[in-house]
Protein backbone atom coordinates (compact mmCIF):
# COMPACT_ATOMS: atom_id res chain seq x y z
CA UNK A 1 0.00 0.00 0.00
CA UNK A 2 1.58 3.32 -1.04
CA UNK A 3 1.42 5.53 1.78
CA UNK A 4 2.70 8.89 0.65
CA UNK A 5 -0.55 8.84 -1.55
CA UNK A 6 -2.71 9.44 1.80
CA UNK A 7 -0.06 11.22 3.95
CA UNK A 8 2.32 13.35 2.56
CA UNK A 9 4.71 14.17 5.54
CA UNK A 10 4.05 17.80 4.72
CA UNK A 11 0.00 17.70 4.78
CA UNK A 12 0.08 15.24 7.81
CA UNK A 13 -2.47 17.52 10.04
CA UNK A 14 -3.60 18.18 6.58
CA UNK A 15 -5.12 15.35 5.39
CA UNK A 16 -9.19 14.54 5.47
CA UNK A 17 -10.35 13.03 8.72
CA UNK A 18 -11.98 10.65 6.68
CA UNK A 19 -9.00 8.99 5.64
CA UNK A 20 -8.12 5.63 7.54
CA UNK A 21 -4.36 5.69 7.12
CA UNK A 22 -4.38 9.03 7.99
CA UNK A 23 -6.00 8.21 11.30
CA UNK A 24 -3.71 5.64 12.20
CA UNK A 25 -0.98 7.22 11.14
CA UNK A 26 -1.65 10.04 13.77
CA UNK A 27 -2.51 7.42 16.25
CA UNK A 28 0.44 5.57 15.73
CA UNK A 29 2.28 8.80 16.00
CA UNK A 30 0.44 9.96 19.41
CA UNK A 31 1.29 7.05 20.96
CA UNK A 32 4.46 6.63 20.02
CA UNK A 33 5.40 10.68 21.70
CA UNK A 34 3.27 9.42 24.59
CA UNK A 35 4.98 6.61 25.10
CA UNK A 36 8.39 7.91 25.15
CA UNK A 37 7.13 10.50 27.89
CA UNK A 38 5.77 7.28 29.76
CA UNK A 39 9.29 5.79 30.11
CA UNK A 40 10.96 8.80 31.42
CA UNK A 41 12.24 8.29 34.99
CA UNK A 42 10.90 11.04 37.60
CA UNK A 43 12.13 14.33 37.03
CA UNK A 44 10.73 17.68 37.65
CA UNK A 45 10.20 18.16 33.88
CA UNK A 46 8.30 17.24 31.46
CA UNK A 47 5.20 16.42 33.59
CA UNK A 48 2.26 15.30 31.45
CA UNK A 49 -1.18 15.62 33.44
CA UNK A 50 -2.94 12.61 33.76
CA UNK A 51 -6.14 14.23 31.86
CA UNK A 52 -4.31 14.67 29.07
CA UNK A 53 -3.85 10.85 27.98
CA UNK A 54 -7.60 9.98 28.24
CA UNK A 55 -8.05 11.19 24.38
CA UNK A 56 -5.50 8.07 23.53
CA UNK A 57 -5.81 5.97 26.47
CA UNK A 58 -9.65 5.32 26.27
CA UNK A 59 -10.75 2.27 24.51
CA UNK A 60 -11.91 2.85 20.41
CA UNK A 61 -15.46 2.86 21.04
CA UNK A 62 -17.29 -0.13 19.64
CA UNK A 63 -19.97 0.90 17.25
CA UNK A 64 -22.02 -2.52 18.02
CA UNK A 65 -24.41 -2.76 20.78
CA UNK A 66 -23.16 -6.15 21.08
CA UNK A 67 -26.44 -7.96 21.75
CA UNK A 68 -27.19 -5.90 25.21
CA UNK A 69 -31.25 -5.90 25.43
CA UNK A 70 -32.60 -2.24 25.86
CA UNK A 71 -35.87 -2.99 26.85
CA UNK A 72 -34.99 -5.79 29.20
CA UNK A 73 -33.55 -4.18 32.90
CA UNK A 74 -31.47 -5.73 35.64
CA UNK A 75 -32.58 -3.88 39.09
CA UNK A 76 -30.54 -3.39 42.01
CA UNK A 77 -30.67 -2.84 45.68
CA UNK A 78 -29.35 0.39 46.88
CA UNK A 79 -24.87 0.12 46.65
CA UNK A 80 -23.63 0.71 50.23
CA UNK A 81 -20.06 0.85 52.02
CA UNK A 82 -17.17 2.24 50.91
CA UNK A 83 -16.13 4.31 48.11
CA UNK A 84 -14.36 1.31 46.57
CA UNK A 85 -16.92 -1.24 47.94
CA UNK A 86 -19.41 0.75 45.92
CA UNK A 87 -17.11 0.67 43.02
CA UNK A 88 -17.14 -3.41 43.13
CA UNK A 89 -20.52 -3.48 43.85
CA UNK A 90 -21.60 -1.59 41.03
CA UNK A 91 -19.13 -3.38 38.63
CA UNK A 92 -20.75 -6.03 39.50
CA UNK A 93 -24.06 -5.14 39.41
CA UNK A 94 -23.13 -4.50 35.35
CA UNK A 95 -21.65 -7.48 35.13
CA UNK A 96 -24.21 -9.15 36.26
CA UNK A 97 -26.60 -7.77 34.02
CA UNK A 98 -24.56 -8.19 31.11
CA UNK A 99 -24.47 -12.10 31.90
CA UNK A 100 -28.60 -12.00 31.22
CA UNK A 101 -27.86 -9.54 28.16
CA UNK A 102 -29.88 -6.69 30.23
CA UNK A 103 -29.42 -3.34 30.55
CA UNK A 104 -28.89 -1.88 34.08
CA UNK A 105 -30.99 0.10 35.88
CA UNK A 106 -29.23 2.98 37.32
CA UNK A 107 -28.47 2.45 40.44
CA UNK A 108 -28.08 4.42 44.10
CA UNK A 109 -24.85 4.78 45.94
CA UNK A 110 -24.77 5.47 49.29
CA UNK A 111 -23.27 9.55 50.29
CA UNK A 112 -22.32 8.29 53.87
CA UNK A 113 -20.93 5.32 55.60
CA UNK A 114 -23.22 3.52 57.61
CA UNK A 115 -22.53 -0.18 57.83
CA UNK A 116 -25.82 -0.73 59.88
CA UNK A 117 -27.96 2.11 60.12
CA UNK A 118 -29.48 1.50 56.75
CA UNK A 119 -32.25 4.84 57.26
CA UNK A 120 -28.89 6.86 57.40
CA UNK A 121 -27.37 5.28 54.52
CA UNK A 122 -28.43 9.48 52.30
CA UNK A 123 -28.95 7.22 48.83
CA UNK A 124 -27.22 9.34 45.89
CA UNK A 125 -27.92 8.76 42.37
CA UNK A 126 -25.27 7.39 40.32
CA UNK A 127 -25.16 10.41 37.97
CA UNK A 128 -24.71 12.96 40.97
CA UNK A 129 -21.41 11.52 41.16
CA UNK A 130 -20.45 9.50 37.57
CA UNK A 131 -21.44 10.88 34.43
CA UNK A 132 -24.33 8.88 32.49
CA UNK A 133 -23.46 9.48 29.07
CA UNK A 134 -20.06 8.98 29.19
CA UNK A 135 -20.47 5.66 30.77
CA UNK A 136 -22.95 4.59 28.35
CA UNK A 137 -20.91 5.57 25.75
CA UNK A 138 -17.28 4.51 26.59
CA UNK A 139 -18.63 1.19 27.81
CA UNK A 140 -20.95 0.95 24.44
CA UNK A 141 -21.20 -2.97 23.70
CA UNK A 142 -19.71 -3.92 26.92
CA UNK A 143 -22.63 -2.92 29.33
CA UNK A 144 -25.40 -0.69 29.78
CA UNK A 145 -27.18 1.67 32.05
CA UNK A 146 -30.58 2.56 31.39
CA UNK A 147 -33.25 5.14 33.18
CA UNK A 148 -36.64 4.04 35.16
CA UNK A 149 -38.44 6.34 32.58
CA UNK A 150 -36.97 3.90 29.86
CA UNK A 151 -39.77 0.95 32.05
CA UNK A 152 -42.57 0.17 29.78
CA UNK A 153 -44.30 -1.68 32.75
CA UNK A 154 -46.08 -4.53 30.46
CA UNK A 155 -44.30 -7.44 31.08
CA UNK A 156 -43.57 -7.11 35.00
CA UNK A 157 -40.90 -7.45 37.59
CA UNK A 158 -39.37 -10.73 38.81
CA UNK A 159 -38.25 -10.66 41.73
CA UNK A 160 -34.66 -12.94 42.15
CA UNK A 161 -33.91 -13.78 45.74
CA UNK A 162 -30.70 -14.52 46.29
CA UNK A 163 -29.26 -15.95 48.77
CA UNK A 164 -26.86 -15.84 51.25
CA UNK A 165 -24.56 -17.60 54.05
CA UNK A 166 -22.71 -20.64 53.97
CA UNK A 167 -24.51 -22.81 52.07
CA UNK A 168 -24.97 -20.12 49.21
CA UNK A 169 -21.70 -20.76 47.17
CA UNK A 170 -20.30 -19.88 44.12
CA UNK A 171 -21.75 -22.53 42.13
CA UNK A 172 -25.48 -22.05 43.43
CA UNK A 173 -25.30 -18.43 42.29
CA UNK A 174 -23.57 -18.76 39.29
CA UNK A 175 -26.47 -21.81 38.50
CA UNK A 176 -29.01 -19.10 39.90
CA UNK A 177 -27.81 -16.57 37.14
CA UNK A 178 -28.07 -19.03 34.42
CA UNK A 179 -31.53 -20.02 34.93
CA UNK A 180 -32.44 -16.89 35.16
CA UNK A 181 -31.19 -15.74 31.81
CA UNK A 182 -33.87 -18.16 29.64
CA UNK A 183 -37.27 -19.56 30.40
CA UNK A 184 -40.36 -17.71 31.70
CA UNK A 185 -37.59 -15.97 34.07
CA UNK A 186 -36.60 -14.03 31.09
CA UNK A 187 -39.97 -13.07 29.95
CA UNK A 188 -40.12 -10.15 33.10
CA UNK A 189 -39.23 -6.57 31.54
CA UNK A 190 -37.40 -6.57 34.71
CA UNK A 191 -34.99 -8.55 37.09
CA UNK A 192 -35.27 -7.23 40.51
CA UNK A 193 -32.20 -8.49 42.83
CA UNK A 194 -33.85 -8.70 46.42
CA UNK A 195 -31.67 -9.71 49.21
CA UNK A 196 -28.84 -8.46 51.58
CA UNK A 197 -26.00 -6.83 50.07
CA UNK A 198 -25.32 -6.92 46.36
CA UNK A 199 -21.57 -6.33 47.45
CA UNK A 200 -21.37 -9.87 49.17
CA UNK A 201 -22.77 -11.90 45.65
CA UNK A 202 -19.71 -14.24 44.58
CA UNK A 203 -17.41 -13.11 41.79
CA UNK A 204 -17.81 -14.74 38.51
CA UNK A 205 -15.97 -12.18 36.89
CA UNK A 206 -12.30 -11.70 35.68
CA UNK A 207 -10.10 -8.60 36.78
CA UNK A 208 -10.34 -7.47 33.00
CA UNK A 209 -13.78 -7.10 33.29
CA UNK A 210 -13.91 -4.48 36.08
CA UNK A 211 -11.22 -2.93 34.51
CA UNK A 212 -13.48 -2.35 31.45
CA UNK A 213 -16.16 -1.40 33.95
CA UNK A 214 -14.20 1.07 35.73
CA UNK A 215 -12.32 2.72 33.06
CA UNK A 216 -16.06 4.26 31.69
CA UNK A 217 -16.33 5.95 35.46
CA UNK A 218 -16.09 9.52 35.01
CA UNK A 219 -16.91 11.84 37.40
CA UNK A 220 -19.29 14.36 37.01
CA UNK A 221 -17.25 17.74 36.20
CA UNK A 222 -18.39 19.52 40.03
CA UNK A 223 -16.72 16.58 41.63
CA UNK A 224 -13.91 16.97 38.74
CA UNK A 225 -13.39 20.21 39.18
CA UNK A 226 -13.17 20.14 42.94
CA UNK A 227 -9.91 17.28 42.27
CA UNK A 228 -8.81 19.51 39.92
CA UNK A 229 -8.18 22.17 42.92
CA UNK A 230 -6.44 20.05 44.93
CA UNK A 231 -3.78 18.58 41.99
CA UNK A 232 -2.68 22.04 40.91
CA UNK A 233 -2.31 23.34 44.61
CA UNK A 234 -0.02 20.56 45.54
CA UNK A 235 1.66 21.04 41.98
CA UNK A 236 2.10 24.89 42.68
CA UNK A 237 3.45 24.40 45.88
CA UNK A 238 5.99 21.84 44.19
CA UNK A 239 7.22 24.66 41.53
CA UNK A 240 7.16 27.36 44.04
CA UNK A 241 9.98 25.00 46.28
CA UNK A 242 11.68 24.17 43.17
CA UNK A 243 11.79 28.44 42.11
CA UNK A 244 13.14 28.60 45.21
CA UNK A 245 15.51 25.73 45.09
CA UNK A 246 16.91 26.92 41.69
CA UNK A 247 17.08 30.00 42.97
CA UNK A 248 19.59 29.35 45.76
CA UNK A 249 21.62 27.00 43.11
CA UNK A 250 21.90 29.50 40.53
CA UNK A 251 22.52 32.61 42.20
CA UNK A 252 19.16 34.55 40.38
CA UNK A 253 15.68 35.07 40.40
CA UNK A 254 14.07 32.00 37.97
CA UNK A 255 11.43 32.86 36.53
CA UNK A 256 8.23 31.76 38.11
CA UNK A 257 6.28 31.30 34.54
CA UNK A 258 9.04 29.36 32.85
CA UNK A 259 8.90 26.18 35.21
CA UNK A 260 6.88 23.88 34.38
CA UNK A 261 4.04 22.06 37.47
CA UNK A 262 5.81 20.04 39.36
CA UNK A 263 5.49 16.32 40.49
CA UNK A 264 4.32 14.56 43.23
CA UNK A 265 4.12 11.81 45.50
CA UNK A 266 0.99 10.43 46.83
CA UNK A 267 1.26 8.29 50.24
CA UNK A 268 -2.02 6.22 50.82
CA UNK A 269 -0.91 5.91 54.21
CA UNK A 270 -3.08 3.53 56.77
CA UNK A 271 -2.44 3.78 60.40
CA UNK A 272 -5.12 4.97 62.22
CA UNK A 273 -5.98 2.79 65.11
CA UNK A 274 -9.14 1.13 63.44
CA UNK A 275 -6.92 -0.26 60.41
CA UNK A 276 -3.84 -0.97 62.83
CA UNK A 277 -6.82 -3.64 64.91
CA UNK A 278 -8.06 -4.79 61.72
CA UNK A 279 -4.81 -5.78 60.14
CA UNK A 280 -3.28 -7.09 63.42
CA UNK A 281 -6.16 -9.59 63.86
CA UNK A 282 -5.79 -10.28 60.32
CA UNK A 283 -1.81 -10.44 60.65
CA UNK A 284 -2.63 -13.56 63.19
CA UNK A 285 -5.18 -15.32 61.34
CA UNK A 286 -3.19 -15.59 58.06
CA UNK A 287 -0.25 -15.97 59.09
CA UNK A 288 0.98 -13.19 56.95
CA UNK A 289 3.08 -10.62 58.73
CA UNK A 290 3.59 -7.90 56.05
CA UNK A 291 0.04 -6.06 56.08
CA UNK A 292 0.38 -3.72 58.74
CA UNK A 293 3.25 -0.82 58.55
CA UNK A 294 4.24 1.22 60.98
CA UNK A 295 4.38 5.37 60.99
CA UNK A 296 8.03 4.90 61.12
CA UNK A 297 8.34 1.69 58.30
CA UNK A 298 6.17 3.74 55.60
CA UNK A 299 8.34 7.37 56.29
CA UNK A 300 11.51 4.80 55.89
CA UNK A 301 10.45 3.15 52.78
CA UNK A 302 8.82 6.05 50.73
CA UNK A 303 12.43 7.72 51.99
CA UNK A 304 14.27 5.21 50.15
CA UNK A 305 12.51 5.68 46.56
CA UNK A 306 15.58 5.78 43.71
CA UNK A 307 15.38 9.22 42.10
CA UNK A 308 13.30 11.19 44.29
CA UNK A 309 14.71 15.00 43.35
CA UNK A 310 14.58 17.43 46.15
CA UNK A 311 12.89 19.05 47.07
CA UNK A 312 9.40 16.57 46.34
CA UNK A 313 6.11 17.66 47.67
CA UNK A 314 4.29 14.84 49.14
CA UNK A 315 0.69 14.13 49.46
CA UNK A 316 -0.34 11.97 52.64
CA UNK A 317 -4.18 10.52 51.95
CA UNK A 318 -4.94 9.76 55.62
CA UNK A 319 -7.41 9.56 57.64
CA UNK A 320 -9.62 12.86 59.05
CA UNK A 321 -8.83 11.54 62.69
CA UNK A 322 -5.11 11.95 61.84
CA UNK A 323 -5.37 15.26 60.83
CA UNK A 324 -4.37 16.68 64.29
CA UNK A 325 -1.86 14.46 64.89
CA UNK A 326 1.38 16.25 63.86
CA UNK A 327 3.76 13.26 64.22
CA UNK A 328 2.85 11.74 60.48
CA UNK A 329 4.58 15.21 58.91
CA UNK A 330 7.27 14.99 61.00
CA UNK A 331 10.45 12.39 60.78
CA UNK A 332 10.49 12.08 57.20
CA UNK A 333 13.61 12.14 55.05
CA UNK A 334 15.27 15.48 53.96
CA UNK A 335 13.98 16.82 51.22
CA UNK A 336 10.40 15.68 51.15
CA UNK A 337 7.44 18.28 52.21
CA UNK A 338 4.55 16.73 53.54
CA UNK A 339 1.26 17.72 53.20
CA UNK A 340 -2.03 16.11 53.81
CA UNK A 341 -5.59 18.29 53.51
CA UNK A 342 -5.30 20.54 56.26
CA UNK A 343 -1.96 21.57 55.76
CA UNK A 344 -2.89 22.20 51.94
CA UNK A 345 -5.26 24.22 53.29
CA UNK A 346 -7.67 22.25 51.04
CA UNK A 347 -9.95 20.97 54.08
CA UNK A 348 -12.44 23.09 53.16
CA UNK A 349 -12.85 21.79 49.59
CA UNK A 350 -13.63 18.36 50.99
CA UNK A 351 -15.87 19.57 54.21
CA UNK A 352 -18.82 20.46 51.33
CA UNK A 353 -18.84 17.32 50.60
CA UNK A 354 -20.55 13.87 51.64
CA UNK A 355 -18.12 10.93 52.43
CA UNK A 356 -17.98 9.36 49.24
CA UNK A 357 -17.63 12.40 47.28
CA UNK A 358 -14.32 12.93 49.66
CA UNK A 359 -13.40 9.68 48.93
CA UNK A 360 -13.79 10.54 45.28
CA UNK A 361 -11.60 13.10 45.65
CA UNK A 362 -8.62 11.69 47.21
CA UNK A 363 -8.91 8.55 44.88
CA UNK A 364 -8.44 11.43 41.96
CA UNK A 365 -5.52 12.58 43.50
CA UNK A 366 -3.71 9.61 44.44
CA UNK A 367 -4.36 8.27 40.71
CA UNK A 368 -3.08 11.07 39.20
CA UNK A 369 -0.02 11.43 41.28
CA UNK A 370 3.86 10.89 39.69
CA UNK A 371 4.34 8.35 41.59
CA UNK A 372 1.73 6.55 44.17
CA UNK A 373 2.75 4.26 47.05
CA UNK A 374 -0.09 2.26 48.94
CA UNK A 375 -0.88 -0.43 51.01
CA UNK A 376 -1.78 -4.00 48.77
CA UNK A 377 -3.67 -5.10 52.07
CA UNK A 378 -6.39 -1.87 51.11
CA UNK A 379 -8.85 -1.67 48.58
CA UNK A 380 -8.44 1.89 48.10
CA UNK A 381 -4.99 1.63 46.95
CA UNK A 382 -5.39 -1.48 45.26
CA UNK A 383 -8.40 0.10 43.08
CA UNK A 384 -5.91 2.74 42.51
CA UNK A 385 -3.11 0.63 41.12
CA UNK A 386 -5.37 -1.41 38.89
CA UNK A 387 -6.31 1.86 37.07
CA UNK A 388 -2.62 3.26 36.97
CA UNK A 389 -1.65 -0.36 35.32
CA UNK A 390 -4.91 -0.12 32.81
CA UNK A 391 -3.44 3.08 31.64
CA UNK A 392 0.33 1.85 31.48
CA UNK A 393 -1.03 -1.09 29.16
CA UNK A 394 -3.52 1.28 27.19
CA UNK A 395 -0.31 2.73 26.08
CA UNK A 396 1.52 -0.31 25.24
CA UNK A 397 4.08 -0.67 28.60
CA UNK A 398 2.72 -4.67 29.62
CA UNK A 399 4.81 -4.24 32.78
CA UNK A 400 6.41 -1.50 34.53
CA UNK A 401 8.01 -3.93 37.30
CA UNK A 402 11.91 -3.67 36.15
CA UNK A 403 11.59 -0.49 33.80
CA UNK A 404 11.48 3.13 34.58
CA UNK A 405 8.00 3.94 33.95
CA UNK A 406 6.53 7.53 33.82
CA UNK A 407 3.79 6.83 36.89
CA UNK A 408 5.13 3.91 39.00
CA UNK A 409 3.51 2.42 41.92
CA UNK A 410 4.52 0.59 45.28
CA UNK A 411 3.50 -1.45 48.53
CA UNK A 412 5.03 0.01 51.39
CA UNK A 413 3.91 -3.21 53.26
CA UNK A 414 5.97 -5.49 50.78
CA UNK A 415 10.14 -4.35 51.83
CA UNK A 416 11.66 -4.62 48.26
CA UNK A 417 15.67 -3.80 47.97
CA UNK A 418 17.60 -2.10 50.04
CA UNK A 419 14.24 -1.34 52.20
CA UNK A 420 12.10 0.52 49.31
CA UNK A 421 8.78 -0.32 49.14
CA UNK A 422 8.31 -3.05 46.47
CA UNK A 423 7.07 -1.76 42.79
CA UNK A 424 3.46 -2.71 42.13
CA UNK A 425 1.21 -3.67 38.99
CA UNK A 426 -2.18 -5.08 38.82
CA UNK A 427 -2.12 -8.98 37.39
CA UNK A 428 -4.60 -8.50 34.66
CA UNK A 429 -5.11 -11.77 34.03
CA UNK A 430 -6.44 -12.82 37.23
CA UNK A 431 -9.35 -14.86 36.79
CA UNK A 432 -11.33 -12.69 39.91
CA UNK A 433 -10.98 -9.66 41.53
CA UNK A 434 -10.95 -11.29 44.69
CA UNK A 435 -7.48 -11.88 44.18
CA UNK A 436 -6.43 -8.56 44.10
CA UNK A 437 -8.53 -6.70 46.00
CA UNK A 438 -9.11 -8.49 49.06
CA UNK A 439 -5.76 -8.48 51.18
CA UNK A 440 -3.43 -10.21 49.24
CA UNK A 441 0.99 -9.09 49.24
CA UNK A 442 0.83 -11.17 45.70
CA UNK A 443 1.86 -7.58 43.81
CA UNK A 444 2.90 -9.35 40.80
CA UNK A 445 6.62 -7.43 40.88
C1 LIG B 1 -28.77 -10.65 23.51
O1 LIG B 1 -29.89 -9.99 22.92
C2 LIG B 1 -29.71 -9.64 21.57
C3 LIG B 1 -30.90 -8.82 21.14
O2 LIG B 1 -32.08 -9.48 21.44
C4 LIG B 1 -29.51 -10.88 20.75
O3 LIG B 1 -29.28 -10.54 19.40
C5 LIG B 1 -28.30 -11.63 21.28
O4 LIG B 1 -28.13 -12.85 20.61
C6 LIG B 1 -28.45 -11.92 22.76
N1 LIG B 1 -27.22 -12.47 23.25
C7 LIG B 1 -27.20 -13.45 24.13
C8 LIG B 1 -25.83 -13.92 24.55
O5 LIG B 1 -28.21 -13.95 24.60
C1 LIG C 1 -42.95 2.69 34.74
O1 LIG C 1 -42.79 2.73 36.14
C2 LIG C 1 -41.75 3.58 36.61
C3 LIG C 1 -41.59 3.41 38.10
O2 LIG C 1 -42.80 3.13 38.71
C4 LIG C 1 -42.05 5.02 36.19
O3 LIG C 1 -41.02 5.87 36.64
C5 LIG C 1 -42.15 5.07 34.69
O4 LIG C 1 -42.47 6.37 34.26
C6 LIG C 1 -43.18 4.09 34.16
N1 LIG C 1 -43.08 4.04 32.71
C7 LIG C 1 -44.16 4.08 31.91
C8 LIG C 1 -43.86 4.07 30.43
O5 LIG C 1 -45.29 4.08 32.34
C1 LIG D 1 -8.75 18.84 65.22
O1 LIG D 1 -8.61 19.89 66.16
C2 LIG D 1 -9.53 20.95 65.97
C3 LIG D 1 -9.18 22.07 66.94
O2 LIG D 1 -8.55 21.58 68.07
C4 LIG D 1 -10.95 20.42 66.19
O3 LIG D 1 -11.89 21.46 66.01
C5 LIG D 1 -11.21 19.32 65.17
O4 LIG D 1 -12.48 18.75 65.39
C6 LIG D 1 -10.15 18.23 65.26
N1 LIG D 1 -10.35 17.32 64.16
C7 LIG D 1 -10.30 16.00 64.26
C8 LIG D 1 -10.55 15.23 63.01
O5 LIG D 1 -10.03 15.43 65.30
C1 LIG E 1 -1.13 -13.54 36.93
O1 LIG E 1 -2.25 -14.36 37.09
C2 LIG E 1 -2.24 -15.52 36.29
C3 LIG E 1 -3.58 -16.23 36.46
O2 LIG E 1 -3.90 -16.40 37.82
C4 LIG E 1 -1.04 -16.40 36.70
O3 LIG E 1 -0.99 -17.55 35.90
C5 LIG E 1 0.23 -15.58 36.54
O4 LIG E 1 1.33 -16.32 37.00
C6 LIG E 1 0.15 -14.27 37.30
N1 LIG E 1 1.30 -13.45 36.96
C7 LIG E 1 2.06 -12.87 37.91
C8 LIG E 1 3.19 -12.05 37.40
O5 LIG E 1 1.83 -12.96 39.11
Amino acid sequence: MDLSSNCKPSRLFGCHLTSVTCKCLAFVTIALFFRAILLHSFSGYGVVEWNNLDLISRPLLLNSDDGIRREKFVEVPQIVWGLNNQKIAFARSCLTARMLNRTLLMPSLSASLFYKEIDRLKPISFDKVFQFEKFNSLCNGFVRLGRYSDLKNQTGIYDLQKGSGRKWTVERDLEQLKQSSKGPVDKHEVIRFVGKNPFLWHDHWPVKDYARVFECLVLVDEIAKEADKVVSKIRQIGRKLRIKTEAVQNNFDAEVSSLPPAPYVAVHMRVEIDWMIHCKKLEQRSGISQICSSKQEIMERVGNIARLESPTVVYLAVADSLLNDSSILGGWKKGLLLFEKKKLAVDGIYKKHPYLIQSAIDYEVCSRADIFVGNSFSTFSSLIVLERTQKMIRMGITSTCDIDVRWPSYAYNVPGELNRPKKWMTNMSDASLKAISYGSNAISC
